[in-house]
């Protein structure tokens, strides 16, 4: 995955590594295993490398002032090699002449190695980066560095951004790029040129942007920008202009970034639901052209991963009774690999905080063209998501910090609620009793985290559990997987979520008195059923903790009381922030790194 940063100073006094750094620090929700930073110095390269995050970089580099004129940077999530600084990024090549960074999978890099092997290239690390980064060398010595890039992307399989620089051109850094994203930058201001995964970790600025497209090169210096095709020809790319804004986000007085976004979601949804208003209704204007597309619909496909998957998975019954479309619901990770019966007249949703998941925009490319239309449900403009979606509607809950998603997630779901509503507008369906519904939502959220202190002391309750199941049935089973999820992130607990009638069938076998189940009973339709199953595990010694909005106390003293105000309907959301607090107080008593949990990374930019 890992985030890719690099800087050519022109007009302004800004010091590469410092630069570079701070790049780095916005990029740290791509991976945060370890960091590095490279440049070359008088003719020599140099190179800083730490396990761990951004921060532990400062001391390496420490005091010493550098005469610089650029610096590239990295900071990774572990995909081939474990967490040492031998396998950190930058990568410096056999010959000791050039520094890479890599983003993405070299899918052949044990072929490519074996092949640098028999031309005696030795390697230090386990990466697949090291493989290319020599790989580049080895040709350099027969070709230009250009060529030498472009003759070794030829031999690549999959799909990657790699930024390097060489002691042969020192002033310069080159760019390549394939299904990854990797944007230039050139300061309107001060000519300064910004290299990233992800144009909005540029300093506060306003640039000329380009985006380097597949199995281009891109050679940049203070004084030019020259991008090539695969055979080497100039490419002219007009690029677009785009601002930056980067606020330094705080914690507002919060131990945690999770525990901020957790309480935000109150008035984030209370302006979600302000911007969409329209007459007695909800209404996306960003959908005011595709309105007869939505009148040709017959099924709507709906594409993500983790918890953007588990927001279209609660909606999807909601916005197959609202549309009477059809509806499948697709994990974007398994979709090119799975048999799909091509369905005419197909609107699809790709849902994604980030808009980088790999296996999601693989998933959209994968049938992209066979779709009447495609809608980018998304928290961020600049994405490559959104730039390939035919429509985009975004999330507007501002910068989502912690790894688990809290308040992407509930604006993602609301978002879908609100969708449903626009299509059965647009299809003259008619919803009146839910517009009241759903303008509630807000003081169900508010009654919620009103009730933290209790939903605490639970959660302190049950941090001695080794193995937690969660269930419901049907939009209350769907929450509960996201519950589930929330719980296993950060506190690194098993836990399992299981449809509540599926217990007897199986999983009933787990339980005794070290099992604790959390139910969700937030559909009054169907909440007898749930309680029966219950009392089976009840009767089996099984630790009860209930979210309900009653108590049935022969169940279990431990309940949760949930007031959905009056909502069946959106109970989902209430009952997901409820989960997200008792899983963020479980992981806090047990000490855990909540913002940053071990092993994940916020954009997961691999498949
Ligand atoms: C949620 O808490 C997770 N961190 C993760 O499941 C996430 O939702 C998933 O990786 C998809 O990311 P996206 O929404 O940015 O595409």
């Amino acid at each position: 995955m890992c985030g890719i940063y690099g800087y050519i100073q022109s007009k302004s006094q800004k010091k590469p590594l410092e630069q570079c750094l701070d790049g780095l620090k916005n990029l740290q929700y791509r991976g945060y295993d370890s960091a590095g930073v490279a440049t070359i110095c008088d003719g020599d390269l140099i190179a800083f490398k730490t396990v761990g995050k951004v921060d532990l970089l400062n001391s390496l580099i420490g005091s010493k002032k550098y005469e610089l004129s650029m610096a590239i940077a990295h900071t990774r999530w572990a995909t081939h090699g474990g967490l040492s600084t031998e396998n950190a990024h930058p990568q410096i090549d056999y010959q000791n002449t050039l520094a890479l960074v890599h983003n993405g999978i070299i899918e052949n890099h044990i072929q490519l190695k074996q092949f640098l092997e028999k031309k005696d290239v030795t390697f230090l690390s386990q990466t697949d980066t090291e493989v290319v980064t020599n790989l580049i060398s080895y040709f350099c010595n027969q070709m230009s560095i250009k060529e030498a890039a472009l003759k070794a992307i030829s031999m690549i399989e999959g799909s990657f951004a790699i930024v390097f620089i060489h002691k042969n051109s020192p002033d310069s850094i080159f760019a390549i790029a394939r299904s990854c994203p990797l944007a230039i930058g050139i300061c309107d201001h001060t000519s300064d040129v910004y290299i990233s995964s992800d144009p909005s970790s540029f300093s506060s600025s306003s640039y000329h942007t380009t985006f380097i497209d597949s199995d281009e090169i891109a050679v940049i210096s203070n004084s030019s920008l020259l991008i090539y095709d695969f055979n080497g020809k100039i490419k002219e790319k007009s690029g677009s202009h785009l601002v930056v804004k980067n606020k330094d986000i705080t914690k507002d007085g919060f131990d945690h970034y999770m525990h901020k976004e957790i309480h935000d979601q109150s008035f984030l949804c209370r302006e979600i639901l302000q911007k969409r208003k329209h007459q007695d209704s909800f209404y996306f204007s960003e959908l005011k052209k595709s309105e007869q597309k939505i009148k040709q619909t017959k099924h709507i496909d709906i594409i993500a991963c983790g918890s953007s998957y588990n927001a279209g998975l609660i909606a999807k019954e909601f916005l197959e009774r609202l549309t009477l479309f059809p509806i499948s619901i697709h994990l974007a990770s398994e979709y090119r690999y799975t048999f799909h019966l091509d369905k005419k007249d197909t609107t699809c949703i790709v849902i994604s905080q980030s808009g980088e998941t790999a296996d999601t925009l693989a998933a959209l490319r994968y049938k992209k063209e066979t779709f009447l239309q495609t809608i980018a449900l998304c928290n961020v403009e600049s994405s490559t998501l959104t730039r390939e979606c035919d429509l985009f509607i975004p999330l507007l809950v501002g910068k989502e910090i912690s790894v688990c998603s809290t308040k992407a997630f509930t604006s993602q779901l609301l978002n879908l609620y609100l969708l449903g509503i626009h299509f059965s507008n647009v299809l003259g369906i008619n919803h009146q009793k839910l517009i009241s519904e759903i303008n509630n939502i807000p003081f169900a959220i508010d009654d919620i985290l009103s009730k933290e202190n209790i939903i605490k002391e639970y959660a302190h309750k049950y941090s001695k559990y080794p193995f937690f199941l969660f269930t419901g049935r049907k939009d209350m089973y769907y929450t509960s997987i996201e519950a589930a999820l929330k719980l296993k992130e950060i506190s690194y607990i098993p836990a399992e979520a299981m449809p509540a009638g599926e217990m007897k069938h199986g999983p009933i076998a787990l339980i005794d008195k070290n099992m604790a189940t959390v139910a969700f009973i937030g559909n009054e339709e169907i909440s007898s059923k749930t309680l029966s199953n219950l009392s089976e595990i009840n009767a089996r010694n099984g630790q009860i903790l209930l979210f309900a909005s009653e108590i049935p106390s022969h169940i279990t003293k431990d309940v949760i009381l949930i007031n959905s105000n009056g909502s069946n309907t959106f109970a989902p959301i209430p009952y997901s922030i409820a989960g997200q607090l008792f899983s963020y107080h479980l992981a806090k008593n047990l000490d855990r790194e909540i913002d940053f949990p071990r092993n994940l990374a916020k954009s997961v930019t691999v498949e």
